[in-house]
């Protein structure tokens, strides 16, 4: 008993008490910290500043969080060095303030900027932080998390046309929430994810440390390469192996109304696209369009590819796969491979390379008011599955809504489950994104519209993987669980929800590494990897993390 509660009286110990002036006190200690008051006007934006709100918006991607009504930091702290970051930790720690590390502001649920707690908080925004080093004749990059895809793309194609990195389409997207969480792109089928494919990282710890791939340990490194930003430290830069692409690669776009078989097409491309050689990427988005001619109402299903190889041999290989699909030659352009993701992007033939450096140049799918929801399919979907979800496209919240389909296998098949957080490896034919968006003036009516991909995520369920209902951390979807603020019995409970979702067993690993890396749980949000509770920690600490399934089942 005595012991007991000496445990607990530790316990509580832990608990920060958060101060009365926040922001004032912060500041001070920011001053101090920060070495000079010069250094403090360059860097920290308070609500009192007359740039504040411009800055906390500048890269948020989801302006559903960026209404008057979305809690905002006490201030945005935007380091030019690692020791500015390791001041801010201080400074946060020591006054109980919560940290929002923000790198390219892509988190769907916004949780890189504001928060769903009643807490004070700060962002670190490392938009400063952002160079990107190539190295060829090694073929490694050392990248800054602040750079974006496009960035990286950009420099490594200036270098070198024929190396290149398997992240992800959208070029604005931030390598910090982005490795953070696996990352796909078009070349998984053949080099896996983003996240597979690092090397070494900096890391700044919860003590202020900075920590390289050595002395941060493997179970931590393992831990930041898909088990989600923002739980174990922020990640400065990554060390990335670079892979080989042609000189000239084959994009291409087919697009099929229901009236052209598209439904038939969509059920056949399930067979065969996750088998289909490593270096052909396919891809299907799904949308209703208005024909321009008797302005009917049509379902319409785009095929999009990226081949490593030529128009003459991508076009036989398809005729001899997928002859129902009809692609022809003049479905087909070769370009470089960075620019057949602007390609992907939608943006047209012959844009400017320089729109993968270009923060503001908008995709489809960028900046935007926005829902989002993911799910992983193992067994083809029949035919009657899609004609029921045709109906929901025809609906009137769905005028811009996109279900984005893009095919697994190849290596994804190859890489063991437990390799990295990232767990949706064999067995997954593909992955769905839901989006449904909406205009600024119909924001007032949001439900309407969640209420819309609510509907359509239930319809799917009978289709999709099941226990666990598998979900991408990188599409972050806060309807399939959040921690309650404080790290007790209950919140972890309820982490086990939605971490088993985003990490299948991988989420027992997480827990073990959150658990002796930051017990305090200070990297939190609303879906960080919680530590163990206190009073089990002794326990599990003695266990060897591939068998302590048991004792979390306990909890
Ligand atoms: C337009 C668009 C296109 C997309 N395309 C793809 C795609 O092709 N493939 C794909 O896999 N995903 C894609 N995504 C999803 C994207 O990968 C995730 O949203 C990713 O987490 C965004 O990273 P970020 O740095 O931009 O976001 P942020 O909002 O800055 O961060 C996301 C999360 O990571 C944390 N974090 C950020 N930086 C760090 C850091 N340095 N250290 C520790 N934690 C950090 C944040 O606190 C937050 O929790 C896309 C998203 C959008 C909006
Ligand atoms: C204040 O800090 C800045 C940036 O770190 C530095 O360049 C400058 O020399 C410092 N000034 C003084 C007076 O210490
Ligand atoms: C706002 O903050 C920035 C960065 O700290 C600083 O350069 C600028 O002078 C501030 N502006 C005002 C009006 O306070
Ligand atoms: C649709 O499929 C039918 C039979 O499978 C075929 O005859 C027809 O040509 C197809 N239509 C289009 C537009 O491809
Ligand atoms: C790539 O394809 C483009 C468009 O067909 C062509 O102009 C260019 O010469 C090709 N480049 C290489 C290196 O093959």
């Amino acid at each position: 008993m005595f012991r007991i509660l000496l445990v607990i009286l530790f316990c509580l110990s832990w608990k920060i008490t958060t101060s009365a002036h926040p922001a004032r006190e912060l500041l001070h200690c920011l001053s101090l910290r920060l070495g000079n008051s010069s250094s403090i006007a360059e860097l920290v934006y308070t609500r009192h500043n007359s740039s504040f709100s411009s800055v906390l918006k500048s890269s948020a991607q989801n302006f559903r969080f960026t209404t008057p009504s979305t809690p905002t930091p006490l201030a945005i702290v935007t380091p030019l060095h690692a020791s500015h970051i390791q001041a801010t930790v201080y400074c946060c720690r020591k006054l109980g303030v919560q940290v929002r590390t923000r790198s390219g502001g892509h988190d769907y649920e916004g949780l890189s900027y504001t928060t769903t707690y009643k807490v004070p908080f700060l962002v670190i925004d490392l938009v400063n932080l952002r160079s990107v080093q190539v190295n060829v004749e090694k073929a490694t990059t050392w990248v800054e998390s602040g750079a974006t895809i496009g960035e990286l793309y950009y420099e490594i194609l200036l270098k070198s046309r024929t190396l290149t990195f398997p992240a992800g389409v959208g070029h604005t997207v931030g390598l910090g929430g982005h490795l953070s969480g696996g990352g796909y792109g078009s070349l998984h089928r053949k080099y896996g994810l983003a996240a597979d494919n690092v090397i070494d990282a900096r890391l700044i710890d919860v003590k202020g440390r900075i920590l390289d791939r050595k002395s941060m340990g493997e179970d931590l490194f393992w831990a930041i390469r898909g088990g989600g930003g923002a739980s174990f430290g922020i990640v400065l830069a990554w060390k990335l192996k670079l892979v080989p692409v042609p000189a000239n690669v084959t994009a291409c776009r087919v697009t099929r109304t229901l009236e052209q078989n598209a439904t038939k097409l969509v059920h056949r491309w399930q067979y065969i696209a996750h088998k289909l050689h490593k270096d052909i990427h396919m891809g299907i988005a799904i949308s209703r369009v208005t024909s321009s001619e008797d302005e009917k109402m049509m379902v319409r299903a785009d095929f999009s590819f990226v081949f490593l190889g030529s128009i003459h041999e991508l076009v036989p290989l398809m005729e001899e796969k997928f002859p129902e699909l009809g692609l022809v030659k003049a479905d087909c352009f070769e370009m470089s491979w960075a620019e057949s993701n602007l390609y992907l992007e939608h943006f047209p033939i012959g844009v400017p390379l320089e729109t993968l450096i270009d923060r503001s140049s908008k995709s489809p799918i960028s900046k935007m008011f926005f829902k989002a929801k993911s799910d992983f399919v193992k067994q083809p979907i029949p035919e009657t599955g899609f004609e029921g979800l045709w109906g929901k496209f025809h609906e009137e919240e769905a005028k811009s809504a996109v279900m984005q389909l893009v095919a697994y296998g190849g290596k994804m098949d190859e890489i063991p489950e437990t390799e990295t957080p990232f767990p949706h490896r064999a067995g997954n034919l593909y992955i769905i994104m839901y989006l449904v968006n909406w205009e600024e003036e119909e924001n007032i009516n949001s439900e309407k519209f969640m209420g819309w991909i609510r509907r359509v995520y239930n319809y799917m369920t009978p289709f999709v993987s099941k226990s666990p209902r598998e979900a991408y951390i990188n599409y972050r979807d806060i309807e399939i669980g959040t921690n309650k603020i404080n790290n007790d019995k209950g919140s972890y409970a309820q982490a086990r929800i939605w971490g088993l979702k985003y990490f299948k067993n991988n989420f027992n690993r997480l827990v073990h590494v959150k658990t002796k890396v930051d017990p305090e749980n200070f990297f939190r949000n609303e879906q960080s990897i919680p530590p163990l509770p206190c009073l089990l920690k002794k326990g599990a600490n003695k266990r060897n993390h591939n068998n302590h399934g048991n004792l979390y089942d306990q909890i």
